[in-house]
């Protein structure tokens, strides 16, 4: 039961016990899953093999660093992100002056302006684009990952004091969990191609807004529309058909849409708040929709009691 190495918008840490109470009560081969995002549930099974996905590069670079390259990139954190001005005070506000009077801030903005100007080409330099994404996570306002229209990552700095973005811990904890993961940088559809009969699939795509004021669609340029929620809807249905077990959470106005087509779908009541622009606060209910019949899940467990911290 890993905790996830960032913090994403969206992320599933509040919802496992749910997601894990539909879980078949046989047992299924591979894990996959193709939003992954923060992986909180990835994380929380500790699944030996399958495959993970996401269409954001630097996401899936960063996975990729952790899974092969943990030491380095600790190292990395732990040496190249540290401004040597900064004061060893660790009560000292991230967003304070050092004693010197120095802005710590400026390191943060010059260390966003460098993630965004790094380029993909043959200068690409993938433990450090993975070494920046997790010191912006973990030091960036409300932790969360956020895109321009051109693709920037333009999240401001956040209010921490003494902020830890090295996470030893928990890179050499996904390392380990994630050796044997087949890890994707596609569309979604990649898993009618991996997913076989008796694997079990957990689909959590960006939210469709509940209203015209939710902003659930702004992991990336590329926002999921309705088009690509009836794709999804489509893949999941032909997953089923092949014998392929299917969970998937989506906001409460999808409820018709999986209902219809013959989903076991319940509303998780529970409420949900995202902030995506630092000003916008919006309550969302819930869906949990699977393939897998009441009858033969495996129901609630005393890992409801688990404390989750971050
Ligand atoms: C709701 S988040 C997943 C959160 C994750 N379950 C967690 O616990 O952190 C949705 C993810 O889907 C990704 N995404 C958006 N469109 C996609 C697509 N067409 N195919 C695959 N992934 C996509 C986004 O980049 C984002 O990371």
């Amino acid at each position: 039961m890993a905790d996830p190495v960032l913090k994403w918008a969206g992320g599933k840490r509040q919802l496992l016990d749910e997601l894990k109470a539909r879980f078949p009560t046989t047992d299924y081969t591979h894990f996959h899953e193709p939003f992954f995002g923060g992986g909180a549930l990835f994380f929380d099974l500790e699944p030996e093999d399958g495959t993970i996905n996401d269409t954001n590069p630097r996401l899936v670079n960063f996975y990729k660093q952790v899974r092969d390259n943990p030491t380095d990139l600790i190292e990395l954190l732990d040496t190249e992100f540290r401004d040597p001005d900064a004061d060893p005070n660790p009560d000292l506000e991230y967003h304070d002056t050092n004693h010197k009077g120095k802005a710590i801030d400026e390191f943060y903005y010059q260390a966003r302006a460098l993630f965004n100007k790094r380029p993909y080409g043959e200068d690409f330099d993938a433990l450090r684009e993975a070494a920046l994404l997790l010191y912006l996570n973990r030091t960036c306002y409300n932790g969360l990952y956020r895109e321009n229209n051109s693709g920037g990552f333009n999240v401001p700095i956040g209010s921490y004091t003494n902020p830890d973005w090295v996470q030893a811990d928990r890179i050499t904890t996904a390392s380990r969990i994630l050796e044997d993961t087949t890890i994707h940088n596609d569309d979604f559809e990649y898993i009618l191609d991996a997913a076989t009969a008796g694997d079990l699939v957990y689909f959590d795509p960006p939210y469709k807004p509940m209203s015209a004021t939710a902003y659930f669609t702004d992991y990336s340029q590329d926002g999921f529309d309705q088009t690509d929620q009836q794709r999804l809807l489509d893949v999941a249905s032909e997953l089923d058909d092949r014998g392929v077990h299917v969970i998937l959470s989506n906001s409460g106005v999808m409820y018709d849409l999986y209902d219809d087509a013959g989903f076991h779908v319940e509303v998780e009541g529970a409420t949900r708040a995202i902030n995506s622009d630092g000003t916008n606060r919006d309550e969302v209910d819930e869906i949990i929709a699977t393939t897998i019949a009441p009858t033969d899940q495996r129901g609630p467990t005393q890992q409801g009691l688990t404390d989750y911290t971050n």
